[in-house]
């Protein structure tokens, strides 16, 4: 087995450039919408008479008509080419189209081998969206659409497009510039936590996880501490301790602390599932319900991404990452169904499920957030499948039992593009998961009905000293067809938890 030491470097470079600057990358954008003025396009003066007969000829004959997610090519007369890309109806622009169009730009750019990309930003704006979110909107969607994942492809094929401009007029320049910045932050840390998903589970182990983690802080100053084992009995961590007795591989609870602000201000934690395998353990998962089980810890490199983005950003916040990190194997050391185990919180917790492993180790976790007094706690992991039966693969499920709160963070994933949609947590759902013998147990005792809701009422009797919310991204945590986006992990949260600080 050969352990890759690096992750992928950079993607792309955005540079930001004044409309009035020569335009000489290789392929251009020209973003439509229906029955657009073409000759009002910013980068239409760039063109040649001849290619703009050419064009207008293809809008004439509906050979190109600004659907959304169209696209057609035109081989310029000098070379280069024109990327025609139809953004759709004007009046139903709106922020998810701008998302897709943006990585569609790319995605087709990168699919015609061109080195460089021009666009214009202005023909992406969207009422009431400020320059620098957009540019941001355009720049981190692009970083995240040229990404790819070949480090294990014996024949690797280079990816040949290696910047992109983005046009702006010159009184937008600075404005565009912090977007862009931000953007390619943030989708670069999008990557990274794509990249620790996509390594497979073999080579990906809690061990190596917290490296990955140590390495984020080394580059960006935050504050990692990690225990091992030894460290883990002694604090009382008996929740982790207990779900990784079957894997030959250590433990690790992986602590990040950035301060961006003074010591006073609460900061929030996020805790992340780092389950880096879930086999099921000896309640094994049955066939191909196994095969995606090493992106089981994408809530964790979420959580270690976007600590890495909010340090990058330097926000002026408090920011506390934890993330608890297994792997979850059957075999004679594995615990049992009917185990008991008693974690940090003092509360035991009956196992009557062992595949019901993410919530157990993330007890844990949240009783150690109690430490820092947060502000607010968001727990980020891919705890049920049942949450993808209800909300589908382009949707993270939020429970939190505060409806401000709900409100506030539905809104969060809108503007983020990680979406989110809440589901119930009352009262009368903690009923559900009381144990027998034990204080709690981890799975509902009406059997599989509202599974997604016994996972995060579960996870409430650990969060109840401070404000919390559940995102359970096991639906979105691999990309689906018409995000323009490479196969695999998704890299799901990491743009939710950086705008949450924001
Ligand atoms: N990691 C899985 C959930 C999951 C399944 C994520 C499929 C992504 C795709 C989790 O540990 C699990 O196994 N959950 C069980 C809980 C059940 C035993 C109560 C599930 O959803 O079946
Ligand atoms: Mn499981
Ligand atoms: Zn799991």
């Amino acid at each position: 087995m050969c352990i890759i030491s690096l992750v992928n470097p950079p993607a792309m470079r955005i540079q930001v450039q004044a409309l009035s600057s020569r335009v000489s990358t290789e392929a251009i954008v020209i973003a439509y919408f229906v029955k657009a003025n073409l000759e009002k396009h910013s980068l239409w003066r760039t063109l040649r008479a001849s290619e703009r007969v050419l064009i207008q000829r293809l809008v004439r004959t509906k050979d190109f008509s600004g659907k959304t997610g169209e696209a057609k090519i035109v081989y310029r007369t000098g070379g280069g080419k024109v990327v025609l890309l139809g953004l759709g109806e004007e009046k139903k622009w709106n922020q998810r189209s701008l998302v897709l169009a943006a990585r569609q730009a790319m995605v087709v750019a990168k699919a015609e081998k061109v080195t460089s990309v021009g666009l214009a930003l202005e023909s992406f704006m969207l009422p009431g969206m400020s320059i620098d979110r957009v540019a941001q909107a355009l720049a981190e969607n692009a970083v995240m659409a040229v990404y790819d994942f070949p480090n294990y492809k014996k024949e690797k094929i280079p990816v040949k497009l290696k910047s992109a401009s983005f046009f702006v007029n010159a009184s937008e320049f600075a404005a565009a510039q912090r977007g862009v910045s931000a953007g390619v932050i943030i989708g670069e840390q999008v990557n990274l936590a794509r990249d620790l998903g996509n390594i497979p589970g073999g080579e990906m182990t809690p061990t190596m996880l917290a490296q990955k983690a140590v390495e984020v802080g080394k580059q960006t100053g935050v504050k990692v501490q990690v225990m091992g084992h030894d460290a883990l009995k002694k604090l009382g961590a008996g929740a982790i301790l207990g779900v990784a007795h079957g894997s030959s591989e250590e433990p690790k609870f992986i602590i990040m602390e950035y301060r961006g602000a003074s010591a006073s201000e609460k900061p929030y934690v996020f805790v992340g599932k780092g389950v880096t395998f879930d086999s099921g353990g000896l309640n094994l998962k049955p066939g191909v319900h196994m095969n995606d089980m090493h992106l089981d810890m994408l809530g964790g490199a979420a959580v270690i991404a976007a600590l890495g983005a909010i340090a990058k950003l330097k926000l002026k916040v408090n920011v506390v990452g934890l993330v608890p990190s297994v792997e979850n194997m059957p075999g004679s050391a594995g615990y049992r169904p009917g185990d008991l185990l008693k974690g940090l919180s003092g509360k035991t917790i009956e196992v009557l499920d062992t595949d019901a492993e993410g919530r157990v180790i993330l007890s844990d976790a949240l009783t150690y957030a109690e430490r820092y007094k947060p502000k607010l706690v968001v727990d980020v992991a891919t705890l049920t499948g049942a949450c993808m039966v209800a909300l589908g693969l382009k949707t993270a499920g939020l429970f939190t039992p505060e409806k401000e709160l709900q409100i506030k963070l539905t809104e969060v994933g809108e503007r983020s593009g990680d979406y989110v949609w809440p589901l119930p947590l009352w009262e009368e759902h903690e009923a559900d998961i009381k144990g027998t013998f034990g204080d709690v147990q981890n799975v509902g005792r009406k059997g599989r009905y509202g599974d997604a809701i016994n996972g995060a009422a579960f996870l409430w009797q650990f969060a109840k000293k401070y404000p919390w919310a559940h995102l359970d991204v096991a639906g979105p945590m691999k990309t689906v067809e018409g995000q323009f986006l490479a196969k695999g992990a998704s890299g799901v949260a990491v743009r939710f938890l950086v705008e949450l600080v924001r």
